[in-house]
């Protein structure tokens, strides 16, 4: 993808005409989305199809559609629908919406995802707040030529995953654990060689999303939050039982509830 300054510009433009306030959170919610957007009162929903250059998910949990509206009072983007690297878009294609939300002066960036838990202390349904990733996609979105009005050449990746947000999270939560995700590329699930693999390298977490969102968030000067509900038990291989997506959607939407209390109550904080 060329000239992301000037597309995400266009996007940008085309979103803010259409609303009266632009919010300075946004929201991308993997599997569980739809259930969140039943607790949104709705001010405008933009078809990902009408905004200038924005990919569309193919994935059958997720909705495509641009979500403004209030959680809590707090005026919110919500994208309600991800795009993966495993559908065959390149990771700049994947986080355009990001570089909108970046044209737009989204200051802060609240990501949920589904993952395998590769962290034995995991139950199936816990919901972890993720601390930091490893990257073992086979790509990074800042490949390339840098445009310096996107963000700097060589982001420091020391705090991606903010700490003063995670904090205020904590407060709410105390008894939250804190995890590594990795990014994986899928769309296959791991083979028990592979979760044995990303435990041992230090991943609590694994799936198939948002370390490139978190990339370009960080390189666009975002505040990054990440929550992850651990779906499936990864490890150790013999507690490992076959995974369907019907399953991961329907242990993702059981939390989904509590983690929309949790993201509304830390909304008034932000
Ligand atoms: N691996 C990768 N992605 C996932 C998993 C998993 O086990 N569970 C939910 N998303």
């Amino acid at each position: 993808m060329e000239n992301i300054f000037e597309k995400a510009q266009e996007a940008a433009n085309f979103v803010s005409e259409q609303i009266k306030q632009i919010p300075s959170i946004g929201l991308s919610l993997g599997t569980g989305s739809s259930i969140l957007l039943d607790q949104v009162e709705i001010v405008k929903r933009i078809p990902y199809s009408d905004i200038p250059y924005f990919p569309t998910s193919e994935v059958v949990s997720h909705v495509n559609e641009l979500v403004v509206g209030k959680i809590n009072d707090v005026l919110v983007f919500i994208l309600a629908g991800r795009m993966h690297y495993y559908e065959g878009w390149s990771t700049k294609e994947l986080t355009f919406p990001i570089r909108v939300f970046q044209a737009l002066k989204v200051k802060t960036l609240l990501l949920s995802n589904a993952s395998g838990a590769l962290n034995p202390t995991y139950r199936a349904g816990e919901i972890i707040l993720v601390k930091d990733h490893i990257n073992m996609m086979p790509d990074n979105p800042l490949r390339g030529k840098n445009d310096d009005r996107l963000g700097l050449r060589f982001p420091d990746m020391s705090e991606g995953y903010s700490k003063v947000l995670r904090v205020k999270v904590k407060k709410e939560v105390p008894e939250i654990k804190e995890g590594v995700y990795v990014g994986f590329q899928g769309p296959s699930l791991e083979t028990p060689a592979e979760y044995k693999m990303l435990h041992t390298i230090g991943g609590d977490l694994v799936g198939m999303s948002t370390v490139p969102e978190v990339l370009v968030a960080n390189h666009a000067g975002m505040d990054v939050l990440v929550f992850s509900i651990a779906t499936n038990i990864c490890y150790p291989p013999e507690n490992i039982t076959p995974t369907t997506l019907e399953e991961v959607i329907a242990v993702a939407n059981e939390s989904s509830e509590v983690l929309i209390d949790l993201i509304s109550k830390l909304l008034k904080s932000l």
